[in-house]
């Protein structure tokens, strides 16, 4: 079980972050497979970082390195305020295979879901999970996710499937759903 050296750092775009971010992706290449039916993309560091859900804007994206010591071992993209504003989107919480089962992901979430209360605007956290990759369904049970019964068609290359919506209630959600989304920014390390 991995203890204290795990810390996330928001990432700024620099090159060398882009390219560390590129290997993280490319060293998790089943969930790759699973999910679009190839191997990881040349690009995928860059769609990663730049990618927004309708309707959003940078200042509700973050895009996290997750570094045991110095080095990247994972990545995390956390939404603010999507698809309602009480919400917390978390689009990939990933892994690199040489680091699985080592308790990094588990700790990597306790970390995103402290950096969510921060902002004080949410009370819940969402993931989606595309069916072809069901596998890590019991990893976000475990952490206290539940199935809303939401059903979302997906489709990418040669891959057909839905996603399927899970989400947390946050611990001592201070306010109702729906609270304003005015926020201040907190940091992990
Ligand atoms: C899902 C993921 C982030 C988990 O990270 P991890 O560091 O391997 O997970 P942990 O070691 O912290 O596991 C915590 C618990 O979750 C469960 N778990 C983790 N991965 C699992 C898997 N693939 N299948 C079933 N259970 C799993 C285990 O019960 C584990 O507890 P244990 O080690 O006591 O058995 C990692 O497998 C990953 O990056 N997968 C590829 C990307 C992905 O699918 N992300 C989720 C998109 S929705």
């Amino acid at each position: 079980m991995i203890r204290g050296d795990l810390t996330l750092r928001a990432l700024a775009g620099e090159t060398e972050e882009m390219r560390e971010l590129q290997r993280v992706l490319e060293e998790a290449p089943t969930y790759a497979q699973r999910i679009t039916g190839l191997p990881p993309g040349k690009a995928d560091a860059q769609s990663t970082y730049s990618a927004l859900p309708e309707g959003k804007s940078y200042d509700d994206k973050f895009v996290f390195g997750i570094f045991r010591g110095t080095e990247m071992v994972g990545c995390a993209d956390l939404i603010r305020g999507y698809p309602r504003p009480a919400t917390a989107m978390l689009g990939l919480l990933l892994v690199s295979e040489r680091h699985q089962h080592q308790g990094i992901g588990r700790l990597a979430y306790a970390f995103l879901e402290q950096f969510v209360q921060g902002w004080g605007v949410c009370d819940r956290i969402r993931v989606g999970v595309v069916r072809t990759n069901k596998q890590v369904i019991p990893f976000w049970t475990q952490l206290g996710f539940a199935a809303t019964g939401e059903l979302r068609p997906y489709r990418y290359a040669s891959v057909t499937s839905e996603i399927v919506v899970f989400e947390k209630p946050l611990p001592d959600a201070p306010f109702p759903p729906g609270a304003s989304t005015a926020s201040s920014r907190a940091s992990l390390s």
